[in-house]
Formats: C-alpha cells, sequence, structure tokens
C-alpha cells in the first residue's frame, strides 16, 4: 500500500491538474466492489453523513470526503441531493476548506432551516505551523444555485475552558423559540462528553453546560453527538472513543444511544443504559433529521476509523448506510429501511438445489419468516470457499454473524459479531448490495451492518433448519 506523506494528505483537489483528477474517477469508477444503491465517494474516502436536510421536495446529503485516495487526508463536503433517499444525484464538493479556520478541513456538522435558509454548523479543522490544533465551530449558508457553503463565520472559537482540542461535530435543533447545538468533547481530564450551547438567533452562541449523564467514565471522547425527541422522548446518539474492548465492544469505537427525558434547564439527562445502534463490523458516526413527513431517519458511515478495507488499493473506502427509519419502542430504537425501498423490489426466480437457492441477483432484499425455536442458519454470498454465515443460538438466544472472505477488512477482532436478543426471533431481513449485507431482526429491533468483499462472481445462499419455503427474494432495481 502507498504511503501517504502529510504535503499528499492536505493537497487540495483544487490544485491537482484536471487530466489527473479525471484519471483517478475514471479508475474508481471500474474498481471491483463499486456499490448499485449506496452512496459511495466518486473517489477517495467517505466518512460520516453530514447536513441531512430536506428542503421542499429534496433531499440534501453531505459526507466527509478525501477526494485523492483512500486515507483521512484534507476533508471537504461532498454533495448528493434525492427526490426519495434511494436514488441520488452526485453534485459534487459543497463545503471547500477555504478559510483560516478550516484550513486543515470541514469537518463534520449538521444543517438546520430556518427562514427559508439551509443553514450550515460544522467544525473548521485548523492547524498552526506545529502543527496544533484549534477547533472553529462555523456557520454558513448553503446556497443551491452556486451548490456551496457560502458565508461562513467562526461562531465558537477553540473549545470551552476546561476541554481540549477535541471539540467538534455540531449538530443544531430548536426547542420552544431558542436554538440548541450539542458539540462532542473532551475534558482535560480526557473524559468524552457532549457540552451545549444556546442562542436566540443562530449567530451568538453562548456556552451552557455539559450535558450531565449518568456515563462519566466511558471513553475519552464522543464524537458526532445528535440528540432530537421521538415518541415522547429525549434521545442522545454518540460515538465514543475509548470503552474498553469486551465482548459487547469489538469495533475500534461504537456508537449508542440513551433515551430518557431531558431538562435544559439543568442540562441533566435522566436515561436508562446504552445500547449500540448497530451489531455489526461496519458502522459509525450516524446522524438523524425529520423529513416533511415528520419521519425521523438515521443515516450512518458504513466503515470505521483506523481500520483498513479492501478497497483501498484502488483508491475509493466507504460508502453510507441506507437511510433507515427511526421509533422508540419499549426504550430501544426501532430502525428500519426508509419504505421507499420497497418500491424498488422485483419478484425474483431464484432455483433451489437441496437447501440452496442459485442464481441471485448480486443486489437483492431478502425476507424470512423464522418458524423454529432452534438453532438456524443462513449463509449469504455463499461461494463454497466464502460466506457471510448468520447463526442463530436458541440456547444463548443470540444472532451472530461471521464474515469469511478471502479479502479481509483488516479490523482488530475478525472472528464474529453477536448479540443476545431480549425476544423470541420470528423475522429477518437483509439488503444485499455489492459489497454490503444490512441485517434487519425483528423489523429493525436489532441491527448488524458490514461491508463485505467477495471474490466470487456468482453467489449462493444456504440454509440450515429454515425451510425455503419461508424465503423470499426480490431483486432491487434501483436506477
Ligand atoms: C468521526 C470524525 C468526526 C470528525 C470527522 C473528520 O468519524 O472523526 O469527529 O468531525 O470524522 O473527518
Amino acid at each position: 500500500m502507498k504511503e501517504w506523506s502529510r504535503a499528499e494528505r492536505y493537497r487540495k483537489i483544487e490544485d491537482v491538474p484536471m487530466e489527473e483528477y479525471e484519471a483517478l474517477l475514471h479508475s474508481v469508477k471500474k474498481a471491483k466492489w463499486r456499490q448499485k444503491f449506496h452512496v459511495q465517494p466518486v473517489s477517495g474516502l467517505l466518512n460520516d453523513p453530514n447536513g441531512l436536510i430536506q428542503k421542499g421536495d429534496t433531499y440534501h446529503i453531505f459526507f466527509q470526503w478525501f477526494p485523492l485516495g483512500a486515507v483521512h487526508g484534507l476533508k471537504y463536503w461532498y454533495h448528493v441531493s434525492s427526490k426519495n433517499l434511494i436514488e441520488f444525484k452526485y453534485e459534487g464538493p459543497a463545503n471547500i476548506p477555504d478559510t483560516a479556520w478550516d484550513s486543515h478541513g470541514a469537518y463534520s456538522g449538521s444543517a438546520f432551516f430556518h427562514e427559508e435558509e439551509m443553514h450550515i454548523f460544522y467544525t473548521g479543522n485548523h492547524r498552526s505551523k506545529d502543527w496544533e490544533r484549534t477547533p472553529y465551530q462555523i456557520h454558513g449558508v448553503f446556497n443551491e444555485i452556486t451548490g456551496v457553503v457560502e458565508e461562513k463565520q467562526s461562531i465558537i472559537e477553540g473549545p470551552h475552558t476546561g476541554y481540549t482540542e477535541h471539540y467538534r461535530d455540531p449538530k443544531v435543533w430548536s426547542h420552544g423559540n431558542d436554538f440548541y447545538m450539542i458539540v462532542g468533547a473532551q475534558t482535560v481530564g480526557q473524559r468524552g462528553c457532549v457540552v451545549l450551547y444556546h442562542s436566540k438567533d443562530l449567530k451568538e452562541w453562548c456556552f451552557h453546560a455539559e450535558i450531565k449523564t449518568g456515563l462519566d467514565d466511558f471513553g475519552y471522547m464522543w464524537e458526532c453527538p445528535d440528540m432530537f425527541n421521538l415518541d415522547g422522548h429525549n434521545v442522545l446518539l454518540f460515538s465514543p472513543q475509548g470503552i474498553a474492548n469486551t465482548v459487547d465492544y469489538l469495533n475500534v469505537y461504537q456508537s449508542g444511544y440513551i433515551v430518557g427525558q431531558f431538562d435544559y434547564e439543568s442540562a441533566v439527562m435522566d436515561h436508562d443504559t446504552f445500547h449500540l445502534i448497530d451489531y455489526g463490523y461496519d458502522f459509525y458516526a450516524p446522524q438523524t433529521f425529520e423529513n416533511s413527513s415528520g419521519e425521523r431517519i438515521l443515516i450512518g458511515w458504513m466503515g470505521l476509523p483506523e481500520t483498513g478495507y479492501p478497497s483501498d488499493e484502488d483508491e475509493w473506502a466507504h460508502c453510507l448506510t441506507i437511510p433507515r427509519k427511526i421509533s422508540i419502542e419499549n426504550g430501544r430504537l426501532i430502525q428500519e429501511p426508509i419504505p421507499q425501498l420497497m418500491e424498488y423490489r422485483k419478484k425474483h426466480k431464484s432455483r433451489r438445489e437441496g437447501s440452496k437457492i442459485i442464481d441471485l441477483p448480486e443486489v437483492y432484499d431478502l425476507e424470512v419468516k423464522i418458524m423454529t425455536t432452534d438453532d438456524f442458519t443462513l449463509c449469504l454470498l455463499d461461494s463454497g470457499d466464502e460466506s457471510f454465515e448468520i447463526a442463530y443460538s436458541s440456547d444463548r438466544s443470540e444472532i451472530e454473524i461471521r464474515r469469511r472472505f478471502n479479502h479481509e477488512v483488516d479490523c482488530r477482532y475478525p472472528e464474529y459479531r453477536s448479540t443476545v436478543l431480549e425476544e423470541p426471533i420470528h423475522h429477518l431481513r437483509a439488503i444485499v448490495d455489492v459489497s454490503s449485507v444490512e441485517l434487519f431482526i425483528n423489523y429493525g429491533k436489532y441491527v448488524f451492518t458490514s461491508r463485505v468483499f467477495s471474490e466470487a462472481s456468482t453467489h449462493d445462499i444456504s440454509v440450515h433448519n429454515i425451510s425455503l419455503d419461508n424465503v423470499n427474494i426480490y431483486e432491487l432495481e434501483v436506477g
């Protein structure tokens, strides 16, 4: 793999000769494992979803983007738009790191619609000559005509007293007549947390307080916080870094949530247990927004920091998850693929061969009614020596996935991912794109999101203890 120097990582796309960039675009377009309907970078690396918003009949989604290769470097926001969150138009770079405040990257942030304008809040990553970092929280306005974030102003300079340079990812919302912003932070004592700011006009912001949760010793940094009301509850999502790796936390970093009641005055969040949002191999830094029908939609980064992926050598990495409609049931987040995906289903006539289904389409949506209370296994992308195995153990009431491919994701604990279910399993749905599997158990009660890099050109499904009569496969015809 190519070693990237600092100068190469901080090279601006504007300084790259057109022919050089076009050659990169061309080779990425032809690269292996390109997805069919997930949002992916046209070149380089995608990470967090940013600035999710709907205006009129158009959704705008932005994401963290380093254009020139599969590494983290000078970050831009890339913009895609959509009418239905299934088909996307790739619009181009929209937040260009072009001020002193964001000289070393336009980091993550959110969008907020107010008085006909799409306000953008994000972190400007600035570094001095000695490479010392100052984070600035920046306000700008997204101009649909020029396609870029304009009128940038620094609204919060550096961290508040008592916090370190790890101070980023503002999310803004309104409550009553006021505006609130949360920022992911690290205390000088190296404790991860979220801080709350308050504003009357979206321009002047005052530090209000650190949000008090029961999670006092829970990692050294909380990234990408999000807070919203859902079904009568306050929900705080965040991505903590530095939680000890236990059987529950096998990924390098986690993304989770707490549900409860939040008191704005005291900034106390009275909450239940921390739960992971997703139990799969590749999920991080999700963000939510409310659409014009009042539905809350969640999109995550289908990838992780500090983890090597097989597509890296082709100069591209990662994609976003399929947008999920979320709700709260018994204190737990329920996530279902957005309903409009159903419109792209085409009944597929696959053939059976013993306990196998063969002749599958490349991209599909699979549903299985689970009629047994015994152990069962379902293997997707089964080519003999490679497979994505989903196994249920009735003794432990546990779902476990195993990714067995010759091209491995370079993660610390590759063997398996699992979770214990608090209820009987009765339904399973898997959305399979060229290089990903998103698995929804019991209609979104438990979700496992994973990238898969298969070598084989044809794949089967094989089952053990599941009747093939209960398996329905729909080809997904997108675009
Ligand atoms: C999370 C994150 C954010 C930051 C961004 C930079 O993946 O580290 O905290 O704003 O990525 O790309």
